[in-house]
């Protein structure tokens, strides 16, 4: 009777042993399940877009001379300031979207080897003998060729580099928005 009675009592702390033990494990799968899903989730729907965003702010306009050309490479973005004013070229290229160089004499090689280069239709520019040297953007791809302005005028390149909308900001600063193209009359007086 007594062996019994410690036999069952054995019985029931080994059934405790493994009821403890199949909780525990059921747990921690749920657990771990839990955690993948939730990791699973945050990658498909991350909370934060690593793009740059197409907005942002550059130098406040007086450190831009007139004349100038600024480029901003890591923007893909280039600030001219002309006499009649502000405008930003979205340094993208028109044929499959490399990023163009800019370089103090884009036409002088091609004005040697007699190559014939139309005149820029904005600012009657023409590299000629007498004047061979314009400055403007080279594409490192495939060779197209823009004008400072980015209106193309060598190789593949199908159209003018986009003009992007620029303003001053409320604390000075230049604000560039590349999501928003302008027509390439428009200038931002200052
Ligand atoms: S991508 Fe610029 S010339 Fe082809």
């Amino acid at each position: 009777m007594a062996s019994s009675f410690k036999r069952l009592i054995e019985d029931s702390r080994e059934m405790s042993r493994r009821s403890f033990l199949a909780i525990a494990g059921w747990v921690g799968f749920t657990g771990a399940s839990a955690i993948a899903l939730y990791q699973s989730l945050k990658f498909v729907y991350p909370n934060a877009t690593y793009e740059d965003p197409p907005a942002f702010k550059a130098d406040p306009p007086t450190t831009y001379a007139v004349g100038s050309t600024t480029v901003l490479i890591d923007k893909r973005v280039v600030i001219n300031h002309d006499p009649d004013g502000f405008y930003a070229i979205s340094l993208i290229c028109t044929h499959l979207g490399c990023t163009p160089r800019y370089f103090d004499d884009v036409t002088s090689d091609l004005v040697a080897a007699g190559t014939s280069i139309s005149k820029d239709p904005d600012t009657g520019q023409q590299a000629t003998k007498a004047n061979p040297a314009l400055k403007g953007f080279k594409c490192p791809c495939h060779g197209s060729r823009y004008f400072r302005d980015a209106i193309n005028f060598f190789g593949p390149a199908p159209r003018p580099m986009d003009r992007v909308h620029l303003e001053v900001a409320p604390d000075g600063k230049l604000l560039i928005d590349r999501s928003v193209i302008v027509d390439r009359r428009f200038r931002l007086k200052v």
